[in-house]
């Protein structure tokens, strides 16, 4: 059978063994769905194959917990090799890694394999790197009939509007559209496909789906980590390009966008880009009240087995400035400027070194007060749709139900689905997702280059609002839900 090659640029970085290593342990040796997976680790530090494994061997079990049999190591161990190569200047070492691909090749009885060049490096990095490619022969547009040869970019996908117009531009000279995968691994999470399944699978949903019954929605994305050693690389980004530009407006598009003609990539994508369109961009006005920033001073965070541990503050991290104005926290109010959404606002919170870890996206009702004829029902709540994400998955619903007893006392009663909970729960990792998807071409899991652009406005109007004003930080303590009073917080 064709081998599948995957060849991971950056191939002793954290990404690579944090996340890409275990998701191709499971989808080899676990799920079975890639049978013929190779994996090819690049890198500039001079590893042997087997120093390689034995480090990817310690990594998965010190950092995810993962202990492999002897079996389950041989399967995994057969496919992983390592190759030297300094990505920027090492010309050679591109026709070295073509040679080591064209053994595999052989070895298998197969003239051609399929590719994927998952590019998990600094971004100054993307275009050098695909330029050696193409200049090798080793992506598609240069070599007809070849297998399938695509690029998946990580994230950041530039800085600005403007640099990431230049990266686009330029992957764009080297590769067609159709191979570039621009990864949002958000977009492998098992319950933002749900989105999709639970607005347009149920028919109670969509007719209310709109400014006429929902009050606000809020997409939130809480974090008990700092930089965890990515100072140097936070530090210039901040939360805003960290999470907002892509994981919550992708999350935002998913829940806001209009039902797409089909379920295919494109239609998926041509929906979400109108959503991320009609955004309505900052001004120095609404930027004061509604575009709240913060950064996490020293502070107690508590971990889920009890402990709780004293963290330095964001300016004492390692390769932050001590003087840094870069924010970890942050909350908007938007709008999504368009006829179904008119009116309604959209909270986007994002934040470092919080109390808990939780991703959720909040749908609030409107209450029925106004359209109530029954006194007794008053106090009863609106309903709210709750969407989560992480580290729980599945989704709950708040009705109000009559208290047992009580005349007609009314109780807020939440009907769940917890799909982690389940005995038989799999969801797969995002990343396994996002290696089998790009594999299976399924792009409804990328970002397409017009979701980025519109999105990069929405973000450079904000920090332009922001250059405009210092901000007063540290302005939360690490373990905490941000900063405090004066602050927008939307109602819970
Ligand atoms: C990454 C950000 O894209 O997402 C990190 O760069 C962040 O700063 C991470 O910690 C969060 O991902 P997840 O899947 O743990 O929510």
């Amino acid at each position: 059978m064709r081998p599948f090659i995957l060849v991971i640029f950056g191939g002793t970085g954290d990404l690579t063994k944090r996340k890409l290593i275990p998701a191709v342990y499971r989808l080899l040796c676990i799920r079975g769905q890639l049978p013929t997976l190779h994996v090819i680790a690049v890198g500039r530090r001079n590893l042997t194959d087997d120093v390689f494994r034995a480090d990817m061997r310690e990594a998965m079990r010190t950092e995810s917990g993962i202990e492999m049999n002897d079996v389950q190591w041989s399967c995994l161990s057969a496919r992983l090799g390592y190759e030297t190569l300094d990505f920027v200047s090492d010309a050679d070492g591109y026709r070295r890694l073509e040679s080591r691909i064209r053994m595999i090749e052989a070895v298998s009885g197969e003239s051609v394999s399929d590719r994927l060049y998952y590019l998990a490096v600094a971004p100054e990095q993307f275009t050098v790197i695909v330029q050696h490619l193409a200049d090798n022969g080793m992506t598609a547009r240069m070599e007809a009939g070849s297998g399938i040869r695509r690029v998946l970019v990580e994230k950041p996908f530039g800085t600005s509007l403007e640099d990431a117009a230049k990266l686009n531009r330029h992957l764009l000279s080297l590769l067609d559209e159709s191979d570039i995968f621009r990864i949002d691994h958000y977009l492998g999470k098992e319950m933002l496909q749900d989105i999709l399944a639970v607005r347009f699978g149920n028919a109670v949903f969509e007719p209310l789906w709109n400014h006429r019954h929902i009050e606000y929605i809020r997409i939130l994305s809480h974090e008990t980590l700092g930089v965890e050693g990515r100072g140097g690389y936070f530090d210039h980004a901040g939360i805003l390009k960290d999470m907002v530009q892509n994981h919550l407006l992708q999350m935002l598009a998913l829940i806001a966008m209009e039902p797409p003609l089909q379920l295919d990539p494109e239609s998926i994508r041509d929906e979400k880009v109108k959503v991320l369109r009609a955004l309505r961009p900052f001004t120095p006005e609404s930027a004061g009240p509604d575009a709240i920033r913060g950064q996490y001073g020293a502070g107690t965070v508590r971990h889920s087995k009890g402990t709780s541990v004293l963290m330095p503050a964001y300016r004492s991290e390692e390769r932050v400035s001590p003087e840094s104005d870069t924010e970890t926290y942050v909350c908007l109010k938007t709008w999504v400027d368009n006829l179904r959404w008119g009116g309604v606002p959209f909270y986007l919170e994002a934040g470092k070194r919080m109390s808990r870890k939780t991703t959720q996206i909040i749908i609030q009702f409107k209450p029925l007060s106004g359209r109530q004829p029954y006194p007794e029902f008053g106090q009863a709540g609106a309903n709210r749709l709750v969407f989560e994400i992480q580290p729980r998955e599945g989704f709950h619903f708040i009705v109000n139900g009559k208290r047992p007893d009580a005349d007609w006392a009314m109780d807020e009663v939440s009907m769940e689905y917890c799909q982690s909970c389940r005995a038989d729960n799999n969801s797969p990792e995002a990343y396994e997702r996002i290696l089998l998807e790009a594999w299976r071409n399924n792009a409804s899991l990328f970002a397409r280059w017009d979701e980025l652009y519109h999105s990069w406005i929405f973000i450079d109007s904000i920090r332009a609002c922001w250059q405009l004003e210092k901000p007063v930080f540290p302005n939360y303590p690490a373990g905490t839900d941000g900063p405090p009073d004066g602050f927008l917080q939307p109602p819970d």
